[in-house]
């Protein structure tokens, strides 16, 4: 009972979830809401710079550079360009980005300005009488030695031999170290020496940004605090007219708006359900997911004895654990139908057991409605029909990630005199164009109460491969003549599930990422609309 339920978890599906852009999650987390206690002096501190940034204006030009401005000021520059930014958008000042590039010491580096440079070390560790290779790289370690022998033998401060290493000058500077200890303190260097540090690795480039500023058309050397609000106390104080309020901000990011969200199974069934009504078809009502094996079964001509009706398969109900009301004389023909065949047929030549098609059951198909609806219409005087329904089903399956015990199944049906099997190729090839896919293949199938039955393969573009996508087929006379339509009359339908084109269409490749408790939260609520076939 596989079949086109399942979704392949194929290395395609994978990249398309991965390309997939599922928006922000807005998490709120406490500490948004109930800010620490230390704000009070975060809030000080954000005055001091302000009144500092103000306050110098007032009496100079400009300030030329934040990060000397903060030095002089003893206030962090974070802080300093946090104002500056408010006061900006404020036009109190207008600021203008200074980037420089500074130069940082790597991990190397470092472990350099701490201990000497590699070269500096291994003449240090040379005795004036000389030293065996192998002692000193002993005293060294593998990497001093080896980069200090590099860079000693280059700068010409000592003599390797064969097995003996001398020194060839009596004293030597560490200029390395020198020049990573003045970065290290932000003091600069000349292009030729960073560029050395730069080859070695023994700096890395980080890039800072600041600003200098200027006073700004709304500049005042103290900012009031503006007000957001008009109020019943100030208007009847009167305060109002004094007030200066805050003006809109139009590009501010507006609150994440909360609400009802569609998961995008509901996004896709709505996008079916348009196809199937620009179709012309007419919605069964599908709301019972309780069923009597009679009508998700025997209706359907299926013997029972199929494997289909094994507890394996398929869910029966304890409570209550049978139906209690069949139409009886279409029970009758069921079950003539069943044992001994007649309108040309031959049945399948069994007992067939009334307590059997008593037994309550969640429906495994939506085609036990389309049974329902078929008897129905066949009460009354013939007229051409097309329903459609879209609604879940259960299965007793193993759960893994393509399968659980329930899916969404897509049911078309048309009835009418004289259709053929060309009239459903036609209607499918319609149907599935809709979705986007116009190269369909069928490949010969069974089902219990269709003949002949197709397999729906469709070529998804997107995937670059065929698809199986749904099943269909013709309804047998054994099912539609004990109903009491008019020979010929005739009825063709297939069946396909949601979850497959939804997991294509959004690029999940584990159902239980798309249905149940596991899933993301933040995927239903950010989940991009759904266009089905652009
Ligand atoms: N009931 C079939 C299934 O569950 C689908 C189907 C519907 C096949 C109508 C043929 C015709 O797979």
């Amino acid at each position: 009972m596989r079949g086109y339920s399942s979704t392949w978890p194929t290395e395609e599906m994978r990249v398309l979830a991965s390309n997939q852009r599922l928006g922000d999650n807005f998490i709120f987390v406490a500490a948004d809401l109930f800010p620490p206690p230390s704000s009070a002096v975060a809030s000080s501190v954000k005055h001091m710079a302000e009144e500092a940034v103000l306050g110098f204006l007032e009496k100079n030009e400009e300030i030329k550079d934040s990060g000397e401005f903060a030095v002089e000021k003893g206030i962090s520059h974070e802080e300093i360009v946090n104002v500056i930014k408010s006061l900006n958008g404020a036009r109190f000042v207008d600021a203008q980005d200074i980037k420089r590039e500074r130069w940082q010491l790597t991990a190397e580096g470092k472990t350099y300005a701490a201990n000497g440079s590699p070269e500096f070390q291994l003449f240090m560790a040379v005795p004036p009488e000389g030293i065996s290779r192998v002692e000193l790289q002993k005293k060294l370690g593998d990497s001093i030695f080896k980069i200090g022998c590099q860079q000693a033998i280059k700068n010409k401060w000592v003599e390797m031999g064969k097995l003996q290493v001398s020194r060839k000058v009596a004293h030597v500077d560490d200029s390395v170290k020198d020049m990573l200890v003045k970065i290290n303190n932000g003091q600069a260097l000349n292009q030729e020496d960073i560029d050395a540090l730069k080859r070695r690795k023994l700096i890395s480039p980080q890039i800072w940004k600041g600003y200098s500023v200027k006073k700004g058309p709304n500049y005042a050397p103290k900012r009031k605090k503006l007000a957001t609000d008009l109020t019943r106390e100030n208007l009847q104080s009167g305060e109002w007219k004094e007030l200066q309020f805050k003006e809109y901000n139009f590009l501010a990011k507006g609150f994440p708006v909360d609400g009802g969200h569609l998961h995008p199974l509901l996004k896709v069934r709505r996008q079916m359900q348009m196809i199937f009504l620009q179709m012309g078809f007419e919605e069964m009502p599908t709301n019972n997911y309780v069923e009597s094996s009679f009508w998700n079964f025997d209706a359907l001509f299926q013997p029972q004895q199929h494997p289909a009706r094994d507890s394996h398969d398929t869910f029966f109900l304890k409570e209550p654990s049978t139906t209690k009301m069949l139409p009886e004389d279409y029970v009758e023909r069921v079950k003539q139908i069943h044992e001994s065949g007649g309108h040309g047929s031959r049945g399948y030549g069994y007992d067939w057991k009334r307590e059997e098609a008593n037994k309550n059951l969640l429906r495994t198909h939506t085609t036990a409605v389309s049974s329902r609806m078929l008897y129905a219409l066949a009460k009354k005087p013939f007229e051409a029909k097309r329903y459609y329904s879209i609604d879940r089903v259960f299965r007793n399956e193993a759960v893994d990630r393509t399968h659980l015990a329930e899916f969404h199944q897509i049911e078309g049906l048309i009835c009418d005199r004289g259709l053929s099997l060309g009239d459903l190729q036609g209607v499918l090839h319609d149907f599935f164009s809709r979705l986007g896919m116009s190269k369909l293949r069928f490949k010969p199938a069974y089902n219990p109460y269709t003949e002949p039955s197709m397999e729906i393969f469709g070529y998804h573009e997107g995937l670059k491969k065929w698809v199986e996508v749904g099943n269909s087929g013709m309804f047998r006379p054994e099912m539609l003549l004990p109903m009491g339509l008019p020979e010929d009359v005739t009825v063709i339908a297939w069946g396909l599930s949601l979850e497959r084109p939804t997991m294509i269409l959004y690029g999940i490749d584990n159902i239980r990422d798309l249905f149940g408790h596991k899933v993301d939260l933040g995927l239903i609520k950010s989940n991009p609309i759904c266009r089905i076939g652009l």
